[in-house]
């Protein structure tokens, strides 16, 4: 399976994101403790793994897995200071790990890329101990919360939404679909929280703007062709920077943080 949002800037672009996210509030809202034995599925960079590991202390343990041997490489790097974190490479539908050998799963920004998400969730949750707790943070509506919006680019903001599902399958509401399937899953107390993703409001910053331009750029080979044609394409995604840029325009994106219990 490959990672659509490939390139040689993404390492940079996940750890300025984790580091500027809202992962070190959602952990502590869903109840990670000093101690867990935590599972970060899909650790990308290793940011959130070594908020994770600092969290849970060295009496606790984390595991991070991601497909990407290259992330590993940049999250053990991140990580080395602390003994009681492993990396690993696996597939998140296919862990390779044993049954119910941790406390606490983490699964940040994965699944939305993952076709069979709900297979991945099953795993996550096989691999969470009973009374083990499991926790996913998804956006939902990404890249559509902007005010004022003028036509055409409203119109192609959903346009690009449906080529990303059709294409590479990435699923931008992928948020909202969390705690129906964990409740078809039979996980208990499937709770969810709503935490900022972003706000800007008014011009983006340069790091935010950055972030655009390399998610436009990885995405061009794919959607480019469904969405008129690469010079189409090029002149739209030029429209959604200048939206960023400008200060009387709101643009805001949510988390939803969802928790489930293994029974
Ligand atoms: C957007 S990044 C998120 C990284 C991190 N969880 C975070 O919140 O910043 C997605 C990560 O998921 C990994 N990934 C994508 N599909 C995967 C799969 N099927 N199994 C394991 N990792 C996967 C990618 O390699 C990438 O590192």
């Amino acid at each position: 399976m490959r990672y659509v949002m490939e390139s040689t800037d993404e390492a940079r672009r996940l750890l300025v994101q984790e580091r500027t996210g809202n992962a070190r509030e959602a952990l502590l809202l869903t109840g990670l403790q000093q101690g867990d034995r935590v599972l970060d599925a899909g650790c990308g960079p290793g940011g959130i793994t070594e908020m994770i590991a600092e969290l849970v202390g060295p009496t606790g343990h984390v595991t991070g897995l991601d497909l990407s041997e290259e992330r590993l490489a940049q999250a053990r790097q991140v990580n080395q200071r602390h003994a009681h974190v492993r990396f690993q490479p696996a597939d998140v539908r296919r862990t390779g790990l044993p049954d119910a050998a941790f406390d606490y799963t983490w699964c940040q920004f994965v699944l939305q890329y993952v076709p069979d998400r709900w297979d991945a969730l099953a795993e996550l949750a096989r691999v969470t101990r009973r009374g083990g707790k499991i926790v996913v943070s998804e956006f939902d509506g990404f890249g559509l919360g902007n005010w004022p919006c003028p036509e055409p680019l409203r119109e192609w903001c959903l346009r690009f939404t449906d080529a990303l599902q059709r294409t590479v399958g990435l699923d931008v509401h992928v948020g909202r679909k969390v705690f129906h399937a964990m409740r078809q899953m039979g996980l208990a107390q499937v709770r969810v929280h709503l935490l900022p993703q972003y706000v800007i409001a008014g011009t983006a910053d340069a790091s935010t703007y950055l972030d655009w331009e390399t998610r436009f750029s990885a995405l061009e080979p794919a959607v480019a062709p469904l969405l008129g044609g690469l010079e189409d394409y090029r002149g739209m995604c030029q429209k959604y920077l200048e939206l960023l840029a400008d200060p009387d325009a709101l643009k805001y994106s949510v988390l939803l943080v969802t928790e489930g219990i293994r029974p």
